[in-house]
């Protein structure tokens, strides 16, 4: 069955990058002038999904005003004959069907995923973490879809990391399957050292099939006390197991201070209309 859905979770606080936080939702921070939300619809829409659910919460309004119509502001450019940025402003509304569901409460990841059971239906689906932009030649939810398309199971995207860091990360247990696919046969989210599985850790995509919704219905809160997709997802990596795609890209972390500064620099030095002038503060800046 062919993957036109996507869920993009978009619920939690920020806390890593307060006080902007405190009204401004993380995934509209701009890199440079396209907030982060933007990126990861964009690479839905190229990945062939028509039809993506934000799950958002309270006080993340500006998500869906970004992705309306903007009457005043469009007959503004009109008026003042700034066609190309109206062009691309009134792009935005039209990129795919974005529907909206709150998550009322914030409990966790897999519990975010679950408000998708009415949306999703019985068709496997995308989801793409509000958090991480990852720049890629192919974008990486085609490269998931790729691999379910072949394999016809759940789906991971997943890098090594760090040993320092993998206690952020779901850790898996993996197998060479071919090139850049693996068989992953166990995962466990934010181990301690000795539950270290791999240092292959989830990046937020993720294809899934719809039974991941009955049985996080009887997922109990794990990590940090909340309701985990890791802990889900590990029930069917014990069943059938889950593949997963060391994918070909690099992640930005927006939801924290560092992984931000970097997409900025990085989509700055590539950006046509600053590119060269960027280039040249770097290089002049004393350091
Ligand atoms: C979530 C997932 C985790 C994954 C991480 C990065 O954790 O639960 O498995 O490795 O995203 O995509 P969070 O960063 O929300 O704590």
């Amino acid at each position: 069955m062919k993957i036109t859905k996507a869920v993009i979770p978009a619920a939690g606080f920020g806390t890593r990058i307060l006080p902007s936080t405190k009204s401004i939702p993380k995934e509209m921070f701009p890199v440079v002038d396209k907030p982060t939300i933007h990126y990861i619809v964009e690479e839905a829409v190229k990945s062939g999904i028509t039809d993506i659910l934000i799950i958002t919460n309270r006080g993340k309004e500006a998500i869906e005003n970004y992705f309306d119509v903007s009457p005043e502001l469009e007959r503004l450019l009109l008026k003042t004959g700034k066609e190309k940025i109206l062009e691309e402003v009134s792009s935005i509304s039209k990129m795919a069907n974005i529907y909206f569901v709150r998550q009322k409460e914030t409990k966790g990841l897999g519990h975010a995923i679950s408000r998708a059971k009415s949306f999703v239906g019985s068709e496997p689906f995308a989801v793409l973490s509000g958090d991480d932009i990852i720049k890629s030649k192919t974008p990486v939810c085609a490269q998931l879809i790729s691999a379910y398309e072949e394999f016809g199971k759940c789906v991971v995207a997943a890098k090594e990391m760090p040993k320092e860091e993998i206690h952020k990360y779901g850790s898996l247990k993996v197998e060479n399957i071919k090139d850049n696919f693996f068989m992953c046969t166990d995962m466990v989210e934010k181990p301690q050292p000795s539950q270290v599985l791999s240092l292959y850790s989830i990046l937020g995509r993720y294809i899934l099939l719809p039974e991941i919704f009955d049985i996080l219905e009887k997922t109990l809160p794990g990590a940090g006390g909340e309701i985990q997709l890791t802990d889900a997802l590990k029930v069917i990596s014990h069943k059938e197991g889950v593949i997963m795609v060391d994918f070909e890209g690099k992640r930005y972390d927006m939801g924290n201070k560092f992984g931000a500064m970097q997409a900025a620099v990085e989509f700055a030095l590539e950006h046509p209309e600053i590119k060269e002038d960027f280039k040249n503060y770097l290089k002049n800046i004393e350091l």
